[in-house]
């Protein structure tokens, strides 16, 4: 058996042989000769002259192979009492007939398709159907409100947007058609075409809006009616290099970063770890409870299973209270699911709500093999209960929306490794870990430093970010010569398992959802009473962290600590959207800061998570860090 070590060697040192190996697992319209094109450091590119069809090898060569008749998508939706089984050959109907409705409306290769939409089978159909006519989606996460959606519109100028009425919370229902018509009015750049898919118990329908948008640029569109109209589509062959899609992430600032994934690397990448990390093939079933607004969603709901030819589960619903604690373990023995894949914070959620695990021991989990988990670090209490309950490894994996798949996990098919807890194991083959002091310089195994990715990264990985060849150098490759910064930091230990402690950023992270408080900062700090205001992530035993905001009122405000909370907490809500999960605000004196004027944020989140700090030599003024500390203390007692 070829061993871990191996093949992680052979994958750094013989990168061209080894890449177009696994390109084997793709059908190509037209196979590639050559895996790196290194012409224009530091940006590479793989199979640059490989061309194929990424909706093809998803759905239709599953068909050819006489597997039409295999469940690929099973749709649990516990919110909506719904579940339906669409067959691979029912797929392809379905995304072939929406391909044809947006070719109707003028898109074809290169043009972007804007989709905000919940956890619903037409959500994977258009973002196929976008990929089958070489069009790029851009799916924005449902819980995101209109500024935030118009800003991504902006940024990548979409030619039609596709939605719903609306998607079903546990305790409310959101509208969806509202909101596109906000964010349009917002965008400066004109949409075309909204197709909406009609879901019964919404307020608004497309006709309403369609009225309403009489004499505007922007036509709505009935989803069923545009495809009953239009001739089913067949796919375009494009460039391996081509942009398949593009997933707005939260950088430090407050405009989020466009990560592009091309085709061809990503369906090379993206079925080589279906089967080297994963451990599922054909025909077997995976649950990933996340959602495709999530670069997760996009890997492991959505591509990674159906370019394998397995089993893909679309749970629309949440891990408690839908209804219970239990819905995870019905809907893996419901399934079958080999795997569950999903974020600690959902295993500390069902833990909470059913700390001896009672729920789990109604179903039959024979099924399942391992428990993934992802998008935040993993607990050692939460890795330990988890593994007591269901009796399988819990296997933990680290990476980020910009490389779209893992960089360090524990390769269940290539070679189960021991799992050290606290660890997501070691570097995935493709991916060269080093561990940097802030001189670029490598540390020492067991010393903390910057977790940076020695260049070129692997397939499947950002090759820029959209429209902006320099803020993709400038965010991730100027740091540290010759490598990608992660914006993580933590160590390598004696054995080469990667430990991942944090950001180095203002990135923070509330229930495995990255969120950046500078954004959530220009917010506050827009309210006419706020002076000054800094926003930190402080530790929270349920959502990892969760975003605490602290404000000093201009001279002369009179505004009460509990009005001024109400307002802000309303205009993070209504500007960024209910995922910034952003409730507390306390009035401070002042902000610490350097004698540089820089708020000493990470200083803040120490004292506030009880952690020990040094105080910085170059503090401005100490009475106000000593206010601030009896602020933190006592909220966080
Ligand atoms: N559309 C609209 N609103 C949404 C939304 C969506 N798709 N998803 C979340 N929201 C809203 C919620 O309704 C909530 O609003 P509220 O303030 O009115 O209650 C707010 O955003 C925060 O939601 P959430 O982060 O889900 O917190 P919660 O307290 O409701 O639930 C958990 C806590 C742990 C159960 C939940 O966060 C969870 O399921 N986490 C798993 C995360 C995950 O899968 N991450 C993917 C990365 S792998
Ligand atoms: P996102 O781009 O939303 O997937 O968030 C990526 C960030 O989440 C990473 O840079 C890490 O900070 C954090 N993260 C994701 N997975 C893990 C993990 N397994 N362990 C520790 N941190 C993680």
């Amino acid at each position: 058996m070829t061993t871990y070590r191996e093949v992680f060697e052979r994958s750094v040192e013989q990168p061209e042989e080894f890449w177009l190996e696994a390109a084997q697992g793709i059908d190509w319209v037209t196979p590639p000769t050559r895996a790196l094109d290194e012409s224009r450091p530091p940006i590479y590119r793989w199979f640059p002259d490989g061309e194929l069809n990424t909706c093809y090898n998803a759905v239709d060569r599953h068909v050819e192979a006489g597997r039409g008749d295999q469940v690929a998508i099973r749709y649990d939706s516990p919110v909506t009492r719904t579940q339906r089984d669409i067959t691979y050959g029912e797929l392809l109907e379905r995304v072939s007939g929406f391909a044809g409705a947006l070719a109707d409306a003028g898109i074809g290769h290169g043009d972007r398709v804007l989709l905000y939409m919940p956890m619903i089978p037409e959500a994977m159909v258009a973002m196929l159907a976008c990929a089958r006519i070489g069009a790029t989606h851009s799916v924005v996460f449902g819980g995101f409100a209109p500024a935030e959606l118009a800003a991504r519109i902006d940024d990548c100028e979409p030619k039609a947007v596709v939605t719903t009425s609306g998607g079903v919370e546990p305790k409310r229902r959101v509208e969806y058609i509202p909101a596109v018509e906000e964010a349009l009015k917002l965008a400066e750049h004109p949409v075309g075409t909204v197709f909406v898919t009609a879901r019964t118990g919404f307020e608004t329908s497309v006709a309403e809006a369609a009225s309403r948008a009489q004499g505007s640029p922007t036509r709505w569109l009935d989803w069923d009616e545009a495809v009953h109209e239009a001739d089913p589509a067949e796919c375009t062959t494009v460039r391996a290099t081509d942009p398949l899609y593009i997933l707005y992430t939260s950088g430090t600032t407050g405009s989020p970063k466009g990560v592009v994934r091309d085709n061809g690397s990503h369906a090379v990448a993206l079925r080589w770890s279906m089967q080297k990390i994963y451990d599922v093939g054909p025909g077997e079933v995976m649950f990933t409870a996340s959602d495709v607004g999530w670069v997760v969603g996009h890997s492991y709901i959505v591509y990674a299973p159906l370019l394998t030819g397995a089993t893909t589960v679309l749970y629309e619903g949440k891990p408690i209270g839908t209804p219970d604690a239990g819905a995870f373990w019905r809907v893996v023995e419901e399934s079958g699911a080999k795997v569950l894949f999903t974020a600690p914070t959902a295993i500390r959620a069902i833990r909470k709500a059913d700390p001896s695990g009672e729920l789990a021991a109604d179903y039959d989990l024979s099924s399942l093999e391992t428990l993934f988990v992802a998008g935040e670090r993993l607990d050692p209490d939460t890795y330990q209960w988890a593994g007591e309950l269901l009796g399988v490894p819990v296997v933990d994996n680290w990476w980020q929306t910009e490389t779209g798949w893992p960089i360090a996990a524990n390769p269940r098919g290539l070679e189960p490794l021991p799992i050290k807890s606290g660890s997501p194991s070691v570097p995935v083959p493709g991916y060269n870990v080093a561990v940097l002091d802030p001189s670029g310089d490598p540390v020492e195994a067991g010393a903390e430093g910057n977790i940076a990715l020695k260049l070129p990264l692997p397939p499947g990985t950002l090759p820029t970010l959209w429209g902006d060849d320099d803020r993709f150098i400038s965010s991730y490759l100027t740091a540290f010569d010759g490598y990608y910064a992660t914006g993580d930091s933590g160590y390598l230990d004696e054995d080469g398992y990667v430990f991942v402690m944090g950001r180095t950023d203002d990135v923070i992270n509330v229930s495995g959802h990255r969120l950046s408080t500078g954004a959530m900062e220009q917010v506050l700090g827009s309210h006419p009473a706020v002076a000054e205001c800094a926003v930190i992530g402080v530790a929270d035993p349920l959502k990892g962290q969760r975003p605490s905001g602290y404000v000093v009122l201009k001279q002369g405000e009179s505004i009460t600590e509990d009005e001024l909370a109400t307002e802000l907490v309303g205009m993070v809500r209504s500007r960024i959207g209910a995922v910034a999960d952003f409730k507390e605000v306390r009035v401070v004196e002042g902000l610490p800061k350097t004698r540089s004027g820089k708020i000493l944020r990470k200083t803040m989140r120490q004292i506030a998570d009880r952690e020990d700090y040094k105080v910085p030599s170059t503090i401005e003024d100490m009475a106000v860090l000593d206010n601030l500390r009896d602020v933190l203390t006592c909220e966080s007692s």
